[in-house]
């Protein structure tokens, strides 16, 4: 049966991407969820349907998750802890299992060495209430993806590679539209459940990102 896949903060530029590859390279009905729904239109009216919603609101989450298999969740702000645990409960209260994470690296110390060292210092609180989200995902009995991008950027380009959560982070920045991909193999071939993979475009160790 075709899968039906919730994504929440719509919105976002790697959901949007991820968006445009689901409807490509699946089959696979979506559900769109963000605020102020009036900002897109469907692309594929056929297989998409736009609900407008906040992340952070428990009953809004259980009408969404209603004849939903996975759900993909890339959201950001102060409250992200709050709209982790919003995400956690209205899917364990509807009975929906499959969920991705997008989170960021960094949050468990993992990025080795001056670039570890100028991520923390650059980051500061923000990976505090990150690493706060990642523990509610984590904690959950959900079949949770967590994904920790590197530094993004909006090359056009495809090319990552992935590390585990008891290894040091690699690289210093991957594009949006590797991350987007991932979500989409992810959810396709069900794989890195209960973990927290980073995820890292090859051959880009330095101590900042190139950019900075
Ligand atoms: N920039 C980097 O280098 C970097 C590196 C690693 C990880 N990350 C993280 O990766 C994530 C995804 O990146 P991105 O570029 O796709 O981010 P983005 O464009 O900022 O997307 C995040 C989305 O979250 C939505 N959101 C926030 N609070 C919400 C709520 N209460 N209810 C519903 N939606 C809500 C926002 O919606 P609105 O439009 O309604 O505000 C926005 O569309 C972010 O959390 C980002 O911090 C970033």
């Amino acid at each position: 049966m075709t899968k039906k896949v919730l994504i929440l903060g719509a919105h976002g530029q790697i959901a949007r991407l991820a968006e445009k590859e689901f409807l490509a390279k699946t089959d696979f009905n979506l559900k769109l969820y963000l605020r102020n729904s009036s900002r897109i239109r469907t692309e594929d009216a056929t297989r998409e349907e736009i609900i407008d919603g906040d992340a952070a609101n428990v009953d809004q989450l259980e009408k969404a998750l209603q004849g939903v298999d996975a759900v993909y969740a890339n959201l950001a702000g102060n409250n992200i802890k709050e709209q982790a645990s919003a995400v956690v409960k209205a899917m364990d209260s509807v009975g929906v299992k499959r969920l991705v994470w997008i989170s960021t690296l960094g949050i468990y110390d993992e990025v080795p060495g001056k670039f570890g060292e100028w991520n923390n210092t650059t980051l500061g609180n923000y990976l505090t209430r990150y690493r706060s989200a990642a523990d509610v995902i984590e904690d959950s009995d959900l079949d949770y993806t967590v994904v920790r991008p590197a530094w993004l950027t909006n090359k056009d380009e495809i090319d990552f590679e992935v590390t585990q959560k008891e290894e040091p982070f690699k690289g210093t920045e991957v594009s949006r539209k590797s991350i987007a991909h991932v979500v989409v193999e992810l959810i396709q071939n069900n794989t890195e459940l209960k973990r927290s993979i980073g995820v890292n475009k090859p051959g880009t160790d330095g101590d900042k990102p190139a950019w900075y």
